[in-house]
């Protein structure tokens, strides 16, 4: 089982709306999904409320259960865990960021957001996690994007996909569905889906690389004795 969590102590840059679109595209993939919910807003448990499907699961925790909550689900048929954080700076977020084997930072093409995700990154880097920006709410086109792009590919990594700012993901949410169930055939949906597809590979990735790491250690151990 893998954890994804969507951290950023920017408020509304679209960590919940990530959480609950790519999971919905993940299951659509066929991956089983639950999320963690640990922002008391309760945003995803309120769209969860709107919904008329049973999956994904979603349970909101405290930081102090993280741990073993994850403990638990690492045993289970969950292929992944997503873990949505709140917008502020909390006991919790530092957790989450342990917790996971990719960090997803949403960030829209301002000052404002270009500014506030560096005590996440430093977190992020302190706790040696892998990491990936996501720009949202971007305008369809415009020389703020590529700026932001080009400043972001510089910290990190970037996807390949951008997700515009569209009415579906508002609509979506407000009915208790992914933008992929709402208008599959839309672009939304559509950059949604290769978002996902960009962050399992990079999940698969981080997987390799330490398993080869494991592997690598295991052989000098082999060869030591
Ligand atoms: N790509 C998008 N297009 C249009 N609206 C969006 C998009 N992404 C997010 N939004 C809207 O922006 C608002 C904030 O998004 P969201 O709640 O996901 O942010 P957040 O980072 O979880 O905020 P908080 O820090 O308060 O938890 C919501 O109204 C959501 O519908
Ligand atoms: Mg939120």
């Amino acid at each position: 089982m893998k954890a994804i969590t969507f951290v950023t102590q920017k408020g509304g840059s679209g960590k919940s709306t990530l959480c609950i679109n790519l999971a919905i595209a993940a299951q659509e993939a066929g991956r089983s999904v639950c999320i963690l919910e640990m922002d008391r807003q309760a945003t995803i448990s309120d769209w969860a409320e709107h919904r008329s499907a049973a999956t994904p699961e979603v349970a909101q925790i405290d930081a102090p259960q993280l741990e073993a909550v994850i403990k638990n689900l690492a045993g289970s048929a969950y292929e992944y865990v997503f873990i949505d954080t709140p917008g502020v700076d909390s006991p919790g977020t530092l957790s989450a960021i342990r917790a996971a084997d990719l960090c997803i930072i949403p960030c829209r093409p301002t000052p404002a957001d270009l500014r506030a995700f560096k005590p996440t990154l430093a977190a992020i880097y302190r706790l040696d996690k892998r990491f990936a920006f996501v720009l949202n709410q971007t305008p369809p086109r415009s020389y703020r994007i590529r700026d932001a792009a080009d400043g972001l590919a510089v910290l990190g990594v970037l996807p390949d996909v951008n997700i515009v700012m569209r009415n579906d993901h508002q609509d979506a949410i407000g009915l208790g569905q992914g933008v992929t169930e709402y208008n599959p055939k839309g672009a939304a949906a559509e950059e949604i889906r290769r978002l996902w597809t960009w962050i399992e590979r990079r999940t698969q990735a981080s997987l390799e690389s330490r398993t080869t790491e494991k592997l690598k250690k295991g052989i000098k151990n082999v060869k030591a004795a």
